[in-house]
């Protein structure tokens, strides 16, 4: 199997770092569930020589990612979180970092709670507002690191600006992808020098299993990537690649549904007379909307709403019985999230009120089931 270069983003995804396995033929890319390689004699092996440093299961689903992705290479990690700390070791002790203020309350935690410690300095700024980003750079700021859309207030960042106030103060750009997918964008294209995702979520799909990905567009970042990865260790296990390789396959026909039931939920929700707020790109309403139409090629199947207290918010997260009441999203079953006692509640109230995140707001990561049966659970659960 060849991959024509002309190949489109729906076969990148089936085939690219796919070659069937040489010892037998086999299609899928196989578990190799290995610790180490025999060698045939001293000095001589097949460029296999321990697991942590190699292992073709991982090898298949970082050159998937690279070429999904449109990056030079790509490198996993055993969480989005190991994927975030490998980035910020580009760093070092004095460099100043500026953040999407409503970044994931982990990312917010390590770099709060640990690199702090290290002497790395971190500033939190609105960068849907590229005024705010040039404001907060200092002589030693040495990254950019962008979530867009944003969990859970969606906000958006415009790439291209923000890829070009990076390029003028010589900064590197650092994208988190996760919340968007390859499928809705690709940073890439519009100058970022890293792309990260938690493959916990919409590359693997399926909810059964947790990992990272880095992609690096420049070769010394790779490099640098590759070094850590194998020197710190927290590498992705062959199951889990052969798990998200195995999701990637579907990721442009289960995206084209989430657009779909995302919107379907936001539009409806929109009309509920409890609900006091929807937030979802795809709708005339969300102040970005026009960015959204310009970055992305599908609004995805993260929406957030708000009701008219937190005690509203609790019943309906409660009554839910179709969708679930969990953390995490990306997956093929619809998911309610309340984010500030579940996946904010790492961030202070006071940093969570300045971003919009109130106690009465509710998450959901539309699944892919079918819509009406979607519905009818947020009507009954509404009440
Ligand atoms: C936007 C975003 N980035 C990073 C992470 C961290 O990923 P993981 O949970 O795989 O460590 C998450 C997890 O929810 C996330 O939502």
């Amino acid at each position: 199997m060849k991959l024509p270069d002309s190949a489109r983003f729906s076969t990148i995804c089936i085939h690219a770092g796919q070659e069937p396995d040489p010892s037998t033929g086999a299609i899928i890319t196989p578990i190799y569930q290995t610790s180490t390689y025999v060698q045939e004699e001293l000095g001589k092996h097949k460029g296999y020589e321990y697991a942590r440093t190699q292992n073709p299961t991982r090898f298949a689903l970082e050159q998937n990612l690279a070429a999904i992705e449109g990056g030079t290479a790509a490198y996993a990690f055993a969480s989005g979180m190991a994927a975030i700390d490998a980035i910020t070791t580009l760093l070092k002790a004095g460099d100043h970092v500026v953040v999407t203020d409503n970044t994931y309350g982990g990312t917010f935690r390590l770099f709060d709670k640990v690199l702090t410690k290290y002497g790395l300095e971190f500033s939190y700024v609105d960068t849907s507002s590229p005024e705010l980003i040039e404001e907060a750079i200092r002589p030693d700021t040495r990254m950019l690191f962008i979530e867009t859309p944003t969990n859970p207030v969606l906000r958006l960042t415009d790439l291209a600006r923000v890829a070009g106030i990076s390029k003028a103060h010589d900064i590197r750009l650092v994208v988190d992808n996760t919340f968007a997918s390859p499928c809705l964008q690709r940073p890439i294209e519009f100058g970022a020098d890293l792309v990260m995702h938690s493959t916990t979520k919409y590359l693997n799909g399926h909810s059964d299993s947790v990992g990272g990905i880095v992609i690096a567009a420049r070769q010394e970042d790779a490099d640098w990537l590759k070094f850590i990865q194998n020197a710190a260790g927290a590498i992705l296990s062959p199951f889990d690649s052969w798990l998200v390789l195995r999701g990637t396959k579907t990721l442009a026909v289960r995206m084209a549904q989430h657009n779909l039931n995302g919107q379907a939920l936001a539009e409806y929700l929109e009309e509920h007379p409890r609900v006091t707020r929807v937030i979802y790109p795809g709708l005339p309403s969300h102040p970005q909307h026009e960015l959204a139409k310009r970055q992305m090629k599908g609004f995805g199947g993260m929406l957030s709403f708000e009701l008219g207290s937190f005690e509203e918010a609790k019943r309906v997260c409660n009554r839910v019985r179709l969708m679930s009441l969990a953390e995490s999203l990306g997956g093929v079953e619809t998911l309610m999230t309340h984010p500030a006692s579940m996946t904010h509640a790492s961030v202070p109230p006071e940093r969570r009120a300045a971003i919009g995140l109130s106690d009465a707001l509710v998450r959901i990561s539309a699944g892919i089931e079918d819509v009406q049966d979607l519905v009818d659970d947020l009507s009954q659960a509404l009440g």
